[in-house]
C-alpha cells in the first residue's frame, strides 16, 4: 500500500519578506519533509501560521488564527500546528504558554531550519522553540524553484535594520541588517531566469543600503546593474526604500537601466519635519521633495507609491494638515496608510501625548479618501495610452482574461488567452478602475516573447 502524502498548510501573514520566507519553508518541507502543499487547512498534517506583529491588529490576528487551530488539533491530534516569523520571534517560549496547542516556535532567523525542527517536533513530546539569532543570512538563500508558468520572483538581498524608526519594531524582530553576498543573488538571479522567471523584485526592509555589510566594494546600484546584464531578466523591482539613503546613483538608474521598471515605492510615513524628527526618519519634508523631484526628472512617468502613518504620538492637527499637504504636492500613485500603533519595545510606546483612537480613525479616513481620488485619477490619466504589459496569469475575474502589471506596476485585465502568459503586449489601456486598469491588446502591437 503507498504511503499517505503528508500535506502542508501555510498561513502567512504580513509583508513580502514574509511572503517570500514561506515559500523558501514550503521548498524545504518538501524536500526535506515530502510535505506537499495545500490550499485546505482542514487536510493539513502540518500547519504553519507565518506571523507579523508590526501593528496590533496584525498580532490580534495572528492569535485569532492560531486559537482556530486548536479546535482543528483537538479533532486531529497528529496535526502540528508551529508558528513562524515576526511574531513568533516576539513571543519566544512565552507563545506556548498563551496557546499550549502549538508545537514549534520558528523564529526569524531560523526558517532554513524548518524540516529539522517539523522532524523534532514529531521525536519528541516537548515544543521546539528556536529563536536564537545568527549573523550569517542562512535564512534567506533557500532557493525556491518558481511553479511552471510562474513570471514573477521575489529575491531576498538582505535581513534585519539598524534603523530604528521610532514606531517599528521590525529590527527587534528581524535582528541587525546584514546584506546577502552579491554573487549568491546572482546566482540565484540566473537560476530563476533558466527556469522561466522574467520579472524580479529584490526584497529588504532597506534595500538602498544594500552592501554596507560586506567587504567587497558593491552597493544597491552596482547590484541592479549586475541583475541588468541576466540574460532572461525582462524586469527589475525592489522594495523597500529608505528615502534618506536613496542616492543619485540610485536615481540615475531609473534612468540609465531600461529594464528597471518606473515605479518605487519610498514610504515618507508623515508631512511635517516635527513628526518626522520624533519618529526618527532621518530626513525632512524638504529633502524628500527634492529627490521626488529628481526621480521625476530622471524618469520621466516613474510611480512613486507610499507608507503613512497617522495619529503618531504629538501629531497634531496643524502636522496632519501637513502630511495631506504632502500628498496633494507629491501625488502619490498609491498609499499604504496606517493608524499609529503603540509596540512592545519600540521607542515611541513611551512618548507622551497619544493620539485618541476617534482621532487617529477620522484621520486615516479623510487621508484615505483623497488618495483614492488622486489613485483613480492617475489612473484615468492613463486612459488611451498603450502600454507594456508583462502577462503573469488568468485574470480572477474571467476565464477569458489575462493579467499582467504595467511597467509602473498598475495591474491591468484584458482579452487573451493562457499563451500570453509570460509575454510583454502592447495593451490600449480602455477603462481606469481604482485597483486595476481595462484594456485591449493592439493589433499588430508587439507580441513578443520576451525570453
Ligand atoms: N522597511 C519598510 C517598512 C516596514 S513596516 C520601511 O522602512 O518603510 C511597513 C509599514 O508599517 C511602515 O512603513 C509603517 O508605515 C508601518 N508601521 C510600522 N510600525 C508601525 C506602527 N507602530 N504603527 C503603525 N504603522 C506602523
Ligand atoms: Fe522599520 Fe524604519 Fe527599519 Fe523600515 S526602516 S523596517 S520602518 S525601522
Ligand atoms: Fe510584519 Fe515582520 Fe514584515 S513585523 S511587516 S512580517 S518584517
Amino acid at each position: 500500500m503507498s504511503e499517505k502524502k503528508r500535506l502542508c498548510y501555510i498561513h502567512t501573514m504580513g509583508c513580502q519578506m514574509n511572503v517570500h520566507d514561506s515559500e523558501q519553508m514550503a521548498v524545504l518541507l518538501k524536500r526535506h519533509g515530502g510535505y506537499d502543499q495545500t490550499d485546505d487547512v482542514e487536510q493539513a498534517d502540518l500547519v504553519i501560521v507565518n506571523t507579523c506583529s508590526v501593528r496590533e491588529k496584525a498580532e490580534q490576528k495572528a492569535h485569532s488564527f492560531i486559537g482556530r487551530m486548536r479546535k482543528l488539533k483537538r479533532e486531529n491530534p497528529d496535526m502540528i500546528v508551529g508558528v513562524a516569523g515576526c511574531l513568533a520571534q516576539q513571543w519566544g517560549e512565552l507563545f506556548i504558554k498563551r496557546s499550549p496547542h502549538l508545537d514549534f516556535v520558528c523564529g526569524t532567523h531560523n526558517f532554513h531550519r524548518i524540516a529539522e525542527i517539523v522532524d523534532r517536533t514529531q521525536r519528541t513530546s516537548r515544543p521546539v522553540i528556536e529563536t536564537d539569532f545568527h549573523k550569517s543570512v542562512r535564512s534567506i538563500g533557500v532557493y525556491a524553484p518558481p511553479q511552471p508558468g510562474t513570471v514573477h520572483a521575489f529575491v531576498t538581498i538582505m535581513q534585519g535594520c539598524n534603523n530604528f524608526c521610532s514606531y517599528c519594531i521590525v529590527p527587534y524582530l528581524r535582528g541587525r541588517e546584514e546584506s546577502r553576498d552579491w554573487r549568491d543573488i546572482v546566482n540565484e538571479v540566473t537560476t530563476l531566469a533558466d527556469d522561466g522567471v522574467k520579472e524580479v523584485t529584490l526584497l529588504g526592509q532597506n534595500v538602498n543600503s544594500y552592501g554596507q555589510t560586506l567587504d567587497d566594494d558593491v552597493n544597491f546600484s552596482r547590484l541592479i546593474g549586475y541583475i541588468h546584464d541576466i540574460k532572461g531578466i525582462e524586469r527589475i523591482r525592489f522594495t523597500t526604500s529608505h528615502p534618506k539613503d536613496l542616492s543619485d546613483g540610485l536615481i540615475d538608474c531609473f534612468h540609465g537601466l531600461p529594464k528597471l521598471c518606473e515605479h518605487i515605492h519610498l514610504p515618507v510615513q508623515a508631512g511635517s519635519n516635527r513628526i518626522l524628527k520624533r519618529m526618527n526618519r532621518g530626513y525632512t519634508v524638504e529633502e524628500y521633495m527634492r529627490k521626488v523631484e529628481k526621480l521625476h526628472e530622471r524618469c520621466h512617468g516613474i510611480s512613486v507609491t507610499s507608507d503613512i502613518i497617522v495619529g503618531f504620538p504629538g501629531e497634531t492637527e496643524e502636522d496632519f494638515q501637513k502630511t495631506i499637504d504632502l500628498m496633494e504636492k507629491v501625488r502619490f500613485d498609491n498609499t499604504f496608510s496606517f493608524q499609529y500603533s503603540d509596540r512592545p519595545g519600540i521607542a515611541s510606546v513611551g512618548y507622551a501625548e497619544k493620539v485618541p483612537m476617534e482621532v487617529k480613525k477620522r484621520r486615516l479616513v479623510v487621508l484615505q479618501s483623497r488618495q483614492k481620488e488622486i489613485t483613480l485619477e492617475k489612473n484615468q490619466a492613463a486612459e488611451g495610452a498603450v502600454v507594456d504589459v508583462l502577462v503573469d496569469g488568468v485574470s480572477k475575474n474571467s476565464a477569458r482574461d489575462v493579467t499582467g502589471r504595467t511597467r509602473t506596476n498598475r495591474i491591468v485585465n484584458f482579452e487573451g488567452d493562457i499563451s500570453l502568459i509570460g509575454q510583454v503586449i502592447d495593451v490600449k489601456i480602455t477603462t481606469a478602475y481604482m485597483h486595476s486598469l481595462r484594456g485591449v491588446a493592439v493589433p499588430g502591437g508587439r507580441f513578443h516573447n520576451v525570453g
